[in-house]
């Protein structure tokens, strides 16, 4: 498996590639970690400007950290706390475009600037989250949340195969 990286003119045609590269990776795998794992690695990979990709899991209620890309990472969040609770909890994409104005933030890594968290959905309901962070301010913007969702979809519904769901 040796993925290109490309250069692209745009963020749709970035994420329509990203997208391609992911849902190939996945689509023999049947292991959740190992899935998970490589897609991780293809978002850190092909997305320009990220120090984080990966994924918190929700588990009775919480979030314990899943397969990712980057420096170690607090392995366990309660609903409401961070960035990342606080999509737990609402069940919505969370988009900070500068971290260090955000009050219920956890840093993990101090270079993270700002955060992107999209919602992985099986047959609807909340599963996972998917987080990446970037050493830019204002890396992610509004349109992210229409153009990068369909990553986390393909993951979602990846994910919906592998348990038979
Ligand atoms: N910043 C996240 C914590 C996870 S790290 O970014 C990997 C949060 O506030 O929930």
């Amino acid at each position: 498996m040796d993925i290109v990286v490309r250069t692209f003119d745009n963020k749709p045609e970035r994420c329509a590639y990203t997208l391609c590269q992911l849902e190939t990776v996945l689509a023999d795998e049947t292991d959740m970690t190992a899935g998970l794992a490589n897609a991780s690695a293809v978002l850190k990979l092909l997305l320009p400007d990220l120090n984080w990709a990966g994924f918190y899991m929700l588990r009775d209620g919480g979030l314990v950290l899943g397969p990712f890309q980057g420096k170690p990472a607090v392995s366990r969040i309660a609903p409401g706390s961070g960035v990342c609770g606080t999509a737990a909890e609402s069940g919505r994409a969370q988009l900070v475009p500068d971290v260090h104005q955000h009050c219920n933030h956890i840093a993990c890594d101090l270079a993270s600037a700002s955060e992107l968290v999209l919602p992985i959905r099986v047959n609807g309901a909340l599963y996972a989250l998917l987080d990446m962070d970037s050493p830019v301010t204002n890396h992610f913007d509004k349109d992210d949340l229409e153009t990068m969702q369909p990553l986390a979809d393909a993951i979602g519904n990846w994910i919906s195969k592998i348990i038979g769901e």
